[in-house]
């Protein structure tokens, strides 16, 4: 058990869906804080290096162009273990696998717009606050 930081981020999808509400209500009822938070519109190259993981597979194009193409919503959200149980709360990332009562679960039918990114480790966790919110965390 550790008092971490992770990225959440309501994608565009989310936005558009009017969910960010949604996401926020769930992060502060677990009781996480959020630590930082800015709507906006990511340009390429920050979502290029965001997801840098995935260069080469056949969806990238795809992911970059979806992740630009609308405002998100950007939080630094910390607690305890707060990396792996925001993975939980936003449940698998096909959202036809993720449990009921998870973000993606009850509010999402197909992995290109799955509502929510969360870091996945701390290493990531570091990259990308890094990335969005730079010098501040
Ligand atoms: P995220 O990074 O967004 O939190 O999601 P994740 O860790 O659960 O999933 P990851 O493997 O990192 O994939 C990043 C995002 O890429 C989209 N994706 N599309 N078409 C496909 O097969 C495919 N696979 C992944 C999803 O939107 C996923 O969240
Ligand atoms: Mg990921």
């Amino acid at each position: 058990m550790a008092e971490q930081q992770t990225l959440i981020l309501v994608k565009p999808d989310g936005v558009q869906r009017g969910l960010i509400g949604e996401v926020i209500a769930r992060i502060e009822r677990k009781g996480y804080r959020i630590d930082a938070l800015e709507l906006g519109t990511l340009d390429r190259a920050t979502a290029e290096q965001h997801y840098a993981e995935h260069t080469d597979k056949p969806f990238f194009e795809e992911l970059v162009g979806f992740i630009t193409s609308a405002p998100l919503v950007a939080m630094c959200v910390s607690g305890e273990d707060v990396i792996a149980s925001m993975r939980s709360l936003m449940g698998a990332t096909n959202p036809l696998d993720a449990t009921p009562g998870s973000i993606r679960g009850d509010f999402a039918t197909v992995i290109g717009e799955n509502i929510v990114h969360g870091s996945d480790s701390p290493e990531s966790a570091k990259r990308e606050l890094d990335l969005f919110f730079p010098g501040r965390f």
